[in-house]
């Protein structure tokens, strides 16, 4: 990880730099960039002209570390209109959740009822659930309730981050149970003891990664980044598999290598994150990326 990603994701924890990206106008135009728009009719109609250009979606109700379960509670309801509308509107999409969304750090069995009431519901719409990999924190426990809840269900996915040191181990143990794996490099900032540091050993782990999750039969690989050199090792890996894998890329970046692949006849499922909670979410993309820094600094101070 980066000295930038480093000082991005702490400065954005500063509330005065919180408020300059989510009060003022630049702030608004960088997140529209990311974000669908604020509510579930803006990420449908998003979501039909993706599908409208070859691509799949995963809707993410934006969302995360909720403090109460009343907060979790509207998220659960949240989803669950999200998969309603997806059988209603025959959408070719699933949704992304965040387990701290639906209550993890208060109350882990709502948590996993929330998850529960999801993959029935899904199952019900003929779609999945993939569960996005928070900070390193909730990681055993993401894993754990993934196993336990794919095991009994069968249409669940979840997201494993390669920069993790004990992401192998959870390869290895998840793959076999089916779903979908989505391998990304990892968002969030964590120290050497848990996570590879700097770009060329995260990359090192993710290509490692990728050869294997590609080696199992059993499951989807999702192979999730923008990275133009890993996605050319995962055409080259995916084209000596007989089934089925996706690429998945985030709503708004790198738009015309998205139009690329689908031309060059991949799956492909876009990330489409929706509602008011951008805060977070538009913090980790600006730390990944230092011109999406320089963009909202630059409209802020007023120079083009
Ligand atoms: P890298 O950061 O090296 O970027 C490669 C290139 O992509 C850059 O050079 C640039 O051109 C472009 N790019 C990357 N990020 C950009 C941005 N923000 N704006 C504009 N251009 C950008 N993480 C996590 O911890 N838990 C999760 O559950 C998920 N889920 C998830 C789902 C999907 C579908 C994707 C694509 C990614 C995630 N991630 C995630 C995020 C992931 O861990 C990682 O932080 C980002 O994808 C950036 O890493 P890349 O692999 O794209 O490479």
């Amino acid at each position: 990880m980066s000295l930038f990603t480093r000082v991005v994701m702490a400065g954005a924890r500063n509330p005065v730099i919180s408020r300059a990206v989510t009060k003022t106008v630049p702030g608004r135009a960088l997140a529209h960039l990311f974000v669908a728009g604020d509510d579930l009719p803006s990420a449908l109609s998003a979501a039909e002209t993706l599908n409208g250009k070859g691509m799949l979606v995963s809707l993410d109700l934006l969302g995360e570390e909720v403090h109460d379960l009343a907060t979790a509670e509207v998220a659960l309801d949240g989803y669950l209109a999200a998969i309603d509308e997806l059988a209603r509107t025959g959408i070719d999409g699933n949704v992304s959740i965040k387990l701290t969304q639906l209550g993890l750090s208060v109350d882990r069995g709502f948590a996993q009822a929330a998850l529960d009431r999801l993959a029935v519901a899904a199952l019900g719409a003929a779609t999945t659930v993939t569960i996005d990999m928070e900070d390193s924190r909730f990681t055993k426990a993401t894993v754990d309730l993934y196993e336990a809840a794919q095991k009994q269900h069968g249409n669940l996915g979840i997201c494993l981050q390669a920069y993790l040191r004990r992401t192998p181990a959870d390869l290895e143990r998840l793959a076999p149970l089916g779903g979908h794996i989505r391998l990304c490099k990892g968002a969030y900032v964590e120290p050497d003891a848990v996570a590879h540091q700097g770009t060329a050993s995260v990359d090192a782990a993710f290509a490692s990664l990728l050869e294997r999750l590609m080696s199992f039969a059993e499951c989807r690989p999702a192979i999730a980044t923008h990275d133009s050199d890993l996605i050319e090792l995962a055409s080259r890996l995916g084209d000596k598999r007989t089934e089925p894998w996706e690429y998945q890329m985030l709503y708004g970046v790198r738009p015309q290598l998205q139009e690329q692949l689908v031309s060059d006849g991949h799956a492909l499922r876009i990330y489409v994150p929706y509602g008011s909670d951008w805060y977070p979410y538009l913090t980790r993309r600006m730390a990944e990326r230092p011109a999406n820094t320089i963009f909202f600094v630059r409209a802020l101070i007023g120079r083009k």
